[in-house]
């Protein structure tokens, strides 16, 4: 794992594979990510095997994957596992199935099947994906219609199974710590007591490369006229370490008018369980982020998603999701409709169409039939 949602998808496979004698389990980070991933595993309370460190300041993808490659050899070779998970559509998901098939090793792929039909968009999301599947011996589809698009491309039935999104695991997990631990959930209320709970909150996400430039500046343009144009909406944006977003969303938003700029709030990116919080109180979610896509149904909160296509048309179907592209005027209005009919926030979780929160016990359950009678007495995934 190298990046943020790695961490917290891959992270209720971890743990409950470190709890079953059957595993062996090692996790190889790349440290794709720094800060936000440390966040994440911290959190979840995993200490890493192998630790590549390999972030650097606005890292081009050329570096990053070939270094990913190399190192994680090196870590396949060393640790010689009998099958290597990798999560999702990042670069260290791509780079790390290159290296465990070049040493020959199984791939077992999480959250497989995703599309857009576009090699552009996301980028470079969807190639990374499409690469990841050609290679992978296991496919874990999150949801059919991953699966029908995996054996669309003539994948064998045999080797795709659907299992749900582990986002859904690590999400109800947060919410059952948020729920018995008393003191926890105290100290997240108490760092977001500069919320003013009689406004509604807008809760923001962005990173995309393919919005950098014009599509952001204009998001943040529409956060502001947002502002301006309903009075007591209160806007918590935690602003990716990107320094492609960083830089925009501080030109503009941080020089709002002072009146506006009051419920305008430009944080730090958070921990995972002050964001579940956050997703529960939230009136309305504006995203490019392919993770809350699939948590935002957990909670009814209505999410406008800053793209013009999706590989998760599910919550598009069920009504809770809308994609409306960047433009400036289009976001405002969109805003304002959703926050018109937006429902009060509670924290009940929601029937999801992205998983029910077995989809961990799921995939090792499928990891101990495939590996049953190799000769292993535990079979070692890293
Ligand atoms: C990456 C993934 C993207 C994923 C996203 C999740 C790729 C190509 N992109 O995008 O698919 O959706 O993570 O957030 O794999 N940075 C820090 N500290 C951090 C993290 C990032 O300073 O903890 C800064 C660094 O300057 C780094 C830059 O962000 O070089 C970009 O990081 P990178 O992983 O290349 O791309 P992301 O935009 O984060
Ligand atoms: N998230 C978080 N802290 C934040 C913002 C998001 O923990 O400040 C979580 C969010 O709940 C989701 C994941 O990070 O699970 C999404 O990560 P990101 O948007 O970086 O990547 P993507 O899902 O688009 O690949």
């Amino acid at each position: 794992m190298g990046t943020r949602p790695e961490a917290i998808k891959l992270a209720p496979l971890v743990k409950a594979a470190e709890a079953d004698r059957t595993f062996d389990i090692q996790v190889c980070i790349t440290g794709q990510h720094r800060s936000m991933l440390d966040q994440v595993l911290d959190v979840f309370g995993i200490t890493p095997d192998y630790d590549l460190n390999l972030m650097k300041p606005a890292q081009s993808l050329a570096e990053v994957t070939s270094r990913i490659v190399t190192e994680v050899s090196g870590v396949i070779r060393h640790a010689r596992p009998e099958c290597v998970l990798v999560q999702g559509d990042t670069t260290t998901a791509f780079a790390a199935s290159l290296a465990a098939f070049y040493e020959k090793v199984p791939i077992a792929h999480v959250e497989a099947g995703l599309r857009t039909s576009d090699k552009y968009s996301p980028f470079p999301e969807e190639a990374n994906r499409r690469f990841i599947s050609s290679i992978a011996d296991l496919h874990f589809a999150p949801t059919p219609w991953a699966r029908a698009n995996l054996l669309r491309e003539g994948h064998p039935e045999s080797a795709v199974f659907v299992t749900g999104n582990s986002v859904i695991d690590a999400l109800i997990w947060v919410m059952n710590v948020l729920k018995s631990d008393a003191r926890l959930r105290r100290q997240v209320e108490d760092r977001f007591a500069f919320l003013n709970p009689e406004r509604r909150l807008v809760l923001i996400t962005g990173h995309r490369r393919e919005s950098f430039g014009g599509p952001i500046r204009r998001m943040c343009e529409a956060l502001v006229d947002l502002v301006e144009q309903v009075p007591d909406a209160e806007i918590l944006y935690p602003v990716h370490l990107n320094p492609n977003v960083q830089e925009p969303v501080n030109a503009i938003l941080g020089s709002a008018h002072p009146l506006l700029r009051e419920r305008i709030h430009l944080i730090a990116p958070v921990d995972y369980v002050s964001f579940v919080y956050l997703m529960a109180r939230a009136h309305l979610i504006i995203t490019d982020s392919g993770g809350v896509q699939e948590e935002a149904p957990s909670f009814g909160v209505p999410v406008l998603v800053t793209r013009d296509r999706t590989e998760r048309p599910e919550g598009v179907e069920a009504g809770v999701a809308k994609l409306i592209g960047t433009d400036r005027k289009r976001i405002v209005e969109e805003a304002i409709r959703s926050l018109d009919v937006s429902r009060s926030p509670s924290m009940t979780i929601h029937r999801s169409p992205y998983g029910d929160g077995l989809a961990s016990s799921r995939m090792l359950e499928n990891l101990r039939e495939r590996f049953a009678g190799t000769g292993a007495e535990r079979a070692r995934v890293s």
